[in-house]
């Protein structure tokens, strides 16, 4: 079972990183993790490539990205909510599956054969709601063939209690482990 783990957030030791290592160390086998802040993978410029040719021209770490997408059994996205959104690095990351998005409407070709599981794992400070970020986070799953996707896990008063504390979030990791292996 391959998982494909976008992280957004830019503290090593924070709460989505706490989080993923939890579920990584004690639960998922095999797995490849994007660190938004960490990676060689530059924004979408729309340079529209990809209206008529498959793939992305820009040649950086996102290549091996689509080529994880290709074969992975489950795709979890991690972030930090900034301004009740997932972070700006993270949908750096995002902007490059556009090239999905124009593979299915300009090209009329499904460019991800297989379909995937998704979840979604979000922290915050106590501002706000969560509901947009995990709305944008639904998109970037739809646009790498995941429809099936697990509710919102979340740990949203991480000013007070780190995530990894939160009883609630390690139940809601159990249950997206158990969606992903079944
Ligand atoms: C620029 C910025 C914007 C933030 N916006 C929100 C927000 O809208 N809602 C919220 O609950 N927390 C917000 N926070 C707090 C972080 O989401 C919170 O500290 C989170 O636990 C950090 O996660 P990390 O340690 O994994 O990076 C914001 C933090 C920063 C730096």
């Amino acid at each position: 079972m391959k998982t494909l783990i976008l992280n957004g957030s830019p503290r090593i030791n924070g709460d989505t990183n706490s989080l993923i290592r939890h579920i990584t160390s004690k639960k998922l086998d095999e797995y490849k993790i994007v660190n938004a802040y960490r990676c060689d993978i530059s924004p979408c410029v729309d340079c529209r490539y990809c209206w008529k040719n498959k793939g992305c021209s820009i040649n950086d770490e996102m290549q091996a990205v689509y080529q994880y997408i290709q074969k992975c059994d489950n795709i979890l996205i991690a972030s930090p909510l900034y301004f009740s959104e997932l972070t700006g690095k993270l949908l750096d990351v995002g902007s490059r599956l556009q090239t999905y998005f124009c593979a299915r409407f300009f090209r009329n070709e499904e460019p991800i054969a297989k379909s995937k599981k998704g979840a979604v794992i979000l922290v915050g400070g106590g501002d706000g709601h969560i509901d947009k970020a995990y709305d944008t986070a639904c998109t970037l799953l739809h646009h790498m063939n995941c429809h099936n996707i697990h509710e919102a896990v979340y740990s949203h008063s991480t000013n007070i209690i780190p995530a990894i504390n939160d009883e609630h979030t390690l139940m809601g990791l159990n249950s997206i482990y158990d969606f992903f292996i079944n």
